[in-house]
């Protein structure tokens, strides 16, 4: 399937989903806040906060924890992610780590990605295909 461009209200109810997640993070860390919200080409949302842990490694992104707990909430046809939304607590530009590019990628070829720029000297939004933000992405077949 093709990128289908959200519509403003996609857009805002996907933005504001990502930010009730931002205050259930666990950055006790870093002390930096993410929350992500994913839509999916059947119109569900699921959403994610990062995940620290004493043993930083073992931390997990927002993204991630969103993506992940839409796959072990559905069953039977593969997760399709249309568009994922991620917004901080600072509010500072933040696209998706690479580890999480490559799981966007896995369930959304053809994904929107929402993250926080700094546009003009104002924070904003933009919206860009994971395929640009990860060209030629790994895949086993
Ligand atoms: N983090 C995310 O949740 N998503 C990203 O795309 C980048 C980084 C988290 C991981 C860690 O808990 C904190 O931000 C600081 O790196």
């Amino acid at each position: 399937m093709a990128v289908i461009q959200l519509t403003q209200q996609e857009r805002d109810m996907l933005l504001d989903a990502a930010r009730k997640a931002l205050n259930r993070a666990y950055a006790r860390y870093s002390n930096f806040k993410v929350g992500a919200a994913i839509l999916t080409e059947q119109g569900e949302v699921f959403s994610g906060c990062n995940v620290e842990n004493a043993s930083y490694g073992l931390t997990i992104c927002a993204e991630r924890s969103a993506i992940f707990t839409a796959v072990s909430a559905t069953s039977g046809a593969k997760l399709a992610i249309r568009a994922v939304a991620v917004v901080n607590g600072d509010e500072v530009p933040c696209s998706p780590c690479g580890a999480c590019r490559q799981v966007i990628s896995e369930f959304g070829e053809n994904a929107i990605v929402i993250f926080i720029v700094i546009f003009k000297g104002q924070h904003s939004y933009q919206e860009m295909p994971i395929a640009d933000l990860l060209p030629e992405t790994f895949r086993l077949f």
